[in-house]
């Protein structure tokens, strides 16, 4: 039989559409058991909110979260609010007794998250992270294309995440649409921000980082403040570009940035092995290029695999071979994972334990960035 689970959705932002719209139709495609139901959202302006509840289709709406976590018919709470919120909601939703989903970061630090591991696995809660990026299907196979051993030994494993909205010094900080450049709000620049799905990605395909050095730079220095209109110090990362040792022996390099002029949304990674290599571009999302050295050399070269059959990770519940799928369904995939789970007994990764260590690579990345050394994550 099916079981109803009623969503309770803090924000309205970006990534409460992108959830809603993953809890909305999960179930017309997965048959996971559950049922989720858009039953309340919550949010501060009263006026936003019930528009976005009457696009997406929640039942009701609370002008304060705390009231969304005290109310008995929620059974899962999914924070889509900035990043120095996560804790205080987290915490509040496991001690109630919520299933409770965050977006990424889990936090703005380690020492941040680690009170939401506690708090989540003391209640013995369903928790997720939204590092989203892991349920693309061409992303899933080269994770299962590795773990075959595909690729052998790694040497290399290579990430990037490039943008380019932040190169006006007229760009403010803080406020409700650039909380992202106000070090208070969002814990750092671009290393929370946008490298945390490169290190989420890395970690899990790759296993664990044990060491790293960075540049971290912040380009502007000053910015007005969106709500005060004071011109005040910038505390964020404008970029940041590392070399880390993984714990396998290989070597890694990332970067990111918001001063990659003409670029938006560049998420790559490559990763070379012993026998061949793996690389990936979200920008050509449904395709992975895979070099096979052990192909006869007359005819060897890097092949693009065009991830859209039945027995692609996730594809066979969607249309047929060659019909291509996008972002929005890498929510779907993840919001799926968690119901299967639920149904199993099997927590779904990232876990709040999972993502945490994204966090503590994320805090020496910023550390090394300010030292110069090399720091043992
Ligand atoms: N997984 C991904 O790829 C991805 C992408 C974008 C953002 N994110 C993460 O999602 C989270 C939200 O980002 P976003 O892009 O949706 O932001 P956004 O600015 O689009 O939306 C933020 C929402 O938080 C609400 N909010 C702010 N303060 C509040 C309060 N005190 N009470 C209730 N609501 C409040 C705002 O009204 C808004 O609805 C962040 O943690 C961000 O890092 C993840």
């Amino acid at each position: 039989m099916t079981k109803q689970l009623n969503i309770g959705m803090v924000g309205y932002g970006f990534m409460a559409r992108a959830h809603s719209n993953a809890w909305a139709n999960v179930s017309h495609f997965f048959e996971t058991g559950y049922k989720p139901v858009l039953k309340a959202a919550a949010a501060r302006n009263v006026s936003k909110l019930r528009h976005f509840a009457d696009m997406w289709g929640y039942e009701s709406v609370e002008t304060d979260w705390k009231a969304l976590i005290e109310r008995r018919d929620i059974d899962a709470i999914d924070i889509c609010v900035p990043n120095d919120m996560h804790a205080e909601i987290a915490i509040a939703a496991a001690k109630a007794g919520k299933m409770v989903l965050c977006e990424k970061p889990l936090a703005r630090t380690e020492a941040e998250g680690l009170p939401m591991v506690e708090a989540v696995e003391k209640a013995g809660v369903a928790n997720m992270v939204w590092y989203n990026y892991r349920r693309v299907p061409a992303v899933m196979l080269i994770k299962q294309m590795v773990e075959a051993g595909k690729l052998g030994k790694i040497f290399h494993y290579r990430a990037k995440f490039l943008q380019d909205w932040t190169i006006s010094p007229d760009v403010p900080q803080g406020g409700a649409a650039t909380w992202r450049l106000d070090v208070d709000a969002a814990g750092s620049g671009v290393t929370g921000d946008l490298l945390a799905h490169c290190l989420d990605t890395a970690i899990w395909i790759n296993g664990s980082i044990s060491t790293l050095t960075a540049m971290t730079e912040t380009f502007i220095k000053e910015r007005k403040h969106a709500l005060t209109g004071e011109v005040q110090k910038v505390g964020i990362d404008d970029a940041s570009a590392v070399l880390t040792r993984f714990q396998n022996g290989s070597l890694g390099t990332f970067e990111s940035t918001r001063y990659a002029r003409g670029h938006k949304a560049a998420y790559t990674l490559e990763i070379n092995g012993e026998k061949g290599s793996l690389s990936w571009d979200l920008h050509d999302l449904n395709r992975v290029q895979y070099f096979n050295h052990g192909v006869e050399g007359a005819v060897r070269g890097w092949t693009n695999i065009l991830v859209t059959d039945g027995d692609h990770p996730y594809l066979g519940k969607w249309w047929v071979p060659g019909l291509i799928i996008g972002y929005e369904h890498s929510f779907t995939h993840q919001v799926a994972d968690f119901l299967y789970g639920l149904r199993d007994g099997k927590p779904a990764a990232p876990t709040f334990r999972d993502a945490l260590e994204t966090n503590r690579v994320c805090d020496a990345i910023l550390a090394s960035g300010k030292s110069g050394a090399w720091v043992t994550v």
